[in-house]
């Protein structure tokens, strides 16, 4: 398992419910947090590694001796209320930071690992993630979110993602993209 970087296409497929959990999605998920700490993220959603399950996990603290672990399934936001604008970076586009305006308070609703209900207010730095990656699930970068001015702030580095993402593919690095939806379609049959 690895996180892929933008303009991978597996980041811009909308994700499907997960209906199964099963011991090897527990383990993957093990993985994602561990690929999330290394990287010294906060959040990761499951098609940032290639898998199109609308699941994603969150430590706001970055570190597994701090903080919590939280696994978001099948997650559903609401109640937006606020606005507020802070920096926001990604693992899927290391070293690129830009200010994303979002509602500062959200309701989320969403199932653990274990099948329990999470129901919660939510807000501040919580909040701004758990937007972020479901953004993801929807194949939504936070690119797409910036302003005109700010988004022409963070243009060059865009394209060279673009450039390198290319170039990696004309080696055969990530197969065409008819190879990538059939390997995401089996993976579907098997948790949706
Ligand atoms: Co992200």
């Amino acid at each position: 398992m690895k996180i892929l970087t933008y303009p991978h296409p597996t980041l811009r497929r909308v994700s499907k419910p997960v209906r199964r959990v099963d011991k090897e999605l527990h383990d993957m998920v093990g993985q994602m947090f561990e690929l999330m700490y290394a990287s010294n993220g906060i959040g990761l959603a499951a098609n940032q590694v290639d898998l199109p399950l609308r699941l994603f996990v969150v430590n706001t603290m970055a570190d597994p001796e701090e903080g919590e672990e939280l696994v978001f399934i099948n997650p559903i936001v609401s109640r937006p209320k606020g606005s507020e604008e802070k920096e926001e970076g990604c693992l899927s586009l290391p070293s690129l930071y830009a200010t994303v305006k979002r509602p500062e308070q959200v309701h989320v609703h969403a199932y653990n690992l274990a099948g329990e209900e999470i129901k919660a207010e939510i807000n501040g730095m919580l909040a701004r993630v758990v937007q972020h990656e479901l953004d993801h699930l929807d194949g939504v970068m936070f690119i797409d979110r910036l302003s005109e001015t700010r988004l022409a702030d963070v243009r060059d580095a865009v394209e060279q993602f673009e450039e390198d993402f290319h170039s990696r593919r004309e080696v055969g690095e990530f197969g065409g993209d008819q190879e990538i939806a059939a390997r995401l379609d089996e993976i579907e049959k098997r948790y949706c």
